[in-house]
């Protein structure tokens, strides 16, 4: 039975956190002459697209996460006259403290090497952002005085299932431990967009440069994939 009392609390910490802090820490940073940079999500999208979501599309998140990041650009927003905005999407990484692979591919390559089957989806699709990658992004944006919102992920539109076969690629491991899945075998609280690819031309033309594919994200890091 759902916790309602218990859901509302969760909701109303989403808002504080997610849509009044960034806010609040945009101002105190205007008025300490410190740069601000907002990180917001895929998720402010619905998901009804089937071509990447470019930074003027219409925000219409579906779960309590998208609406609250959405509440914090708002917020921003408010706060500051030219604020600097960045969406990320499916981020993954290496941990700056451990050196390991953090997110999605550190799952799949915990699962592979335990020999576990590693079901999927195939009906979902997103712009994996490397975080590293973003934030290279993020200090180049900077340097250029970039303001306004900008969609920062790798250049593929894929789904889990894709991203997970070239994981499992570069670590090796027996494809066959893989197999296709639906976003609709697993029942979740928070509903997720079928679809959230970002499109990252903006980010290209400002900065002059190609994002990377989702292959050269992990060669970017492949010494963390062994
Ligand atoms: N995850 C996604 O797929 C996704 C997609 C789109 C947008 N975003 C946005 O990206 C942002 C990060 O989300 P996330 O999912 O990556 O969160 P996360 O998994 O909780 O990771 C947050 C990272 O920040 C580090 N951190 C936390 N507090 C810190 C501090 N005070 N100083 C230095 N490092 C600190 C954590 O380090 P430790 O691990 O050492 O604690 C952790 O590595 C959020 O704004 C989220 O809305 C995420």
């Amino acid at each position: 039975m759902t916790n309602v009392d218990g859901c509302e609390r969760i909701s109303e910490q989403a808002y504080e956190l997610n849509g009044d802090a960034p806010g609040e820490l945009a101002a105190q940073c205007d008025g300490n002459g410190v740069s601000f940079v907002h990180i917001s999500t895929d998720y402010i999208f619905d998901g009804t697209e089937r071509k990447p979501y470019t930074e003027s599309a219409e925000p219409n998140p579906i779960q309590v996460y998208g609406k609250s990041k959405l509440a914090g650009e708002q917020a921003v927003a408010e706060k500051l006259t030219d604020p600097l905005v960045a969406r990320l999407s499916f981020v993954w990484g290496i941990h700056r403290g451990t050196g390991d692979l953090t997110g999605f591919p550190a799952w799949v390559c915990r699962q592979l090497r335990s020999g576990d089957a590693v079901p999927l989806f195939t009906d979902q699709w997103v712009t994996p952002t490397r975080a590293g990658q973003a934030a290279e992004t993020l200090l180049d944006l900077i340097e250029q005085d970039a303001t306004g919102c900008f969609h920062v992920a790798c250049s593929a539109c894929i789904s889990p299932y894709e991203f997970g076969e070239l994981i499992a690629e570069s670590v090796n491991a027996d494809q066959d431990l893989l197999s296709e899945g639906s976003m609709e075998d697993v029942n979740r609280d928070a509903t997720r967009p079928a679809y959230s690819c970002l499109d990252v031309e903006h980010v290209e033309s400002t900065l002059g440069r190609s994002q990377p594919t989702v292959r050269e994200d992990v060669e970017a890091v492949r010494e963390a994939f062994r």
